[in-house]
């Protein structure tokens, strides 16, 4: 083995997946009432996660995942202000449990963009008191998997779901403003600083971060264009990091796009299913340029539709050639999560768009393995990039 080819020792290597994307049967949070008005697709079953959850992880593990991340379904948990439900917090235990049983570290995401009912129908996160609402649950939760959980990531990409909630008004609840977006960009700000705190309180060993969206801002050599990506770069990628700054133990950074500023994108580039542009070298700009926080980097997200699995193979071995060459020159990347584990329910497209390392076919809830996922787990066992392929 090339030892120039390795990742670090204790490397986390999974998937991620959020509750409401793969669990099915969540009907009291806000997406499901949007769902419900007509306004965004209806989820129903998605994959039946929720019942199915030890069958994936026993697949995650043949695929040589040792870690997962996933989500909490908040509106479960409290489905009345205040009122917690033992039962689901259970259940969550249990997850747990069953990752653990696998030799599986999990990653605890507390908010992937649902949220209950009554929280919404009172102000959502524009509420007065929704810090402190948000990290009374998020400290439930830690007391209940306290000691089984070390990885905690209280907000998933703040930057995506303000804009595309409060600003382009296409989620829930379908706003479209730029103070109220400014005001939400806040609110979870505070939110996120109250949880934090909530969390280390319970468990001082707790690591406890966010997923950060970043995008590869990327100028045509002008003095303008240089600049308009600078601003973007400042606002869209660093903003809530900085202002949140004392509050991160770790970054978790998500990844998909590569947005080049007055200059075209080369006709032939690679693309998604979903028209995303493949372009591993954003991934290496974007881990670099996070080296500025001295704090250590999970990639928490990056992947690509493909249903065909046709680009997922070389997407997984370029990006994660990306990732090794930012590591070689210093970067303390300790982990990275494909998304995502299984096809599931992407958000306003509704289900068309196939993310998963495992194939669902949502007719009969069949799981099957595609060729690329052989492909990461094959280096996740090596803990190496593969001996054929040259890096960066
Ligand atoms: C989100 C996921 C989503 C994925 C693909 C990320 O922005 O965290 O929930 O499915 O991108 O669009």
């Amino acid at each position: 083995m090339n030892d120039a080819r390795r990742f670090p020792d204790g490397f986390l290597w999974g998937a991620s997946t959020a509750s409401y994307q793969v669990e099915g049967g969540i009907d009291q949070c806000n997406w499901a009432e949007a769902a419900r008005h007509g306004r965004v697709p209806p989820c129903g079953r998605a994959c039946d996660h929720y019942h199915r959850f030890a069958e994936d992880f026993a697949i995650a593990k043949e695929l040589g995942h040792n870690a997962h991340r996933f989500s909490i379904e908040w509106a479960r948990i409290e489905p009345e202000e205040g009122t917690f439900d033992e039962k689901e917090i259970d259940h969550y235990r249990q997850v747990v449990a069953a990752l653990r049983a696998q030799g599986i570290e999990p990653m605890v995401t507390l908010w992937h963009w649902t949220e209950p009912l009554w929280f919404t129908h009172s102000g959502g996160f524009l509420r007065r008191d929704s810090a402190k609402v948000f990290a009374r649950y998020c400290e439930r939760m830690a007391v209940a998997l306290g000691g089984d959980v070390t990885f905690w990531i209280t907000i998933n990409e703040p930057q995506v779901i303000t804009s595309n909630a409060y600003l382009r008004g296409k989620w829930p609840p379908f706003i479209k403003n730029p103070f109220t977006y400014l005001r939400m960009l806040r609110a979870l700000m505070r939110a996120h600083t109250a949880a934090y705190r909530a969390i280390k309180h319970v468990n001082a060993n707790a690591q406890v971060g966010i997923a950060t969206h970043n995008i590869d801002f990327d100028p045509a050599n002008t003095f303008w264009h240089r600049r308009a990506a600078r601003i973007l770069d400042q606002f869209w990628n660093h903003r809530f990091l900085t202002k949140t700054a004392g509050t991160h133990d770790f970054i978790g950074l998500n990844h998909y796009f590569h947005h080049p500023i007055g200059k075209a994108v080369p006709p032939e580039a690679p693309r998604s299913d979903m028209g995303w542009e493949i372009h591993p070298t954003s991934l290496y700009r974007l881990v670099t340029d996070l080296r500025r926080y001295h704090l250590p980097i999970y990639i928490t997200e990056s992947g690509l539709a493909d249903a065909k699995d046709i680009h997922r193979s070389a997407y997984i071995t370029d990006y994660l050639a990306s990732v090794h060459q930012a590591i070689r020159e210093g970067a303390d990347v300790r982990g990275y999560f494909h998304w995502s584990l299984m096809d599931n329910y992407e958000w306003s497209e509704g289900f068309w768009p196939r993310f998963g390392l495992v194939a669902i076919d949502y007719a009969t809830l069949t799981r099957s393995i595609r060729p690329s996922a052989r492909v990461l787990a094959s280096i996740a066992r090596e803990n190496a990039l593969p001996p054929m392929r040259e890096s960066l």
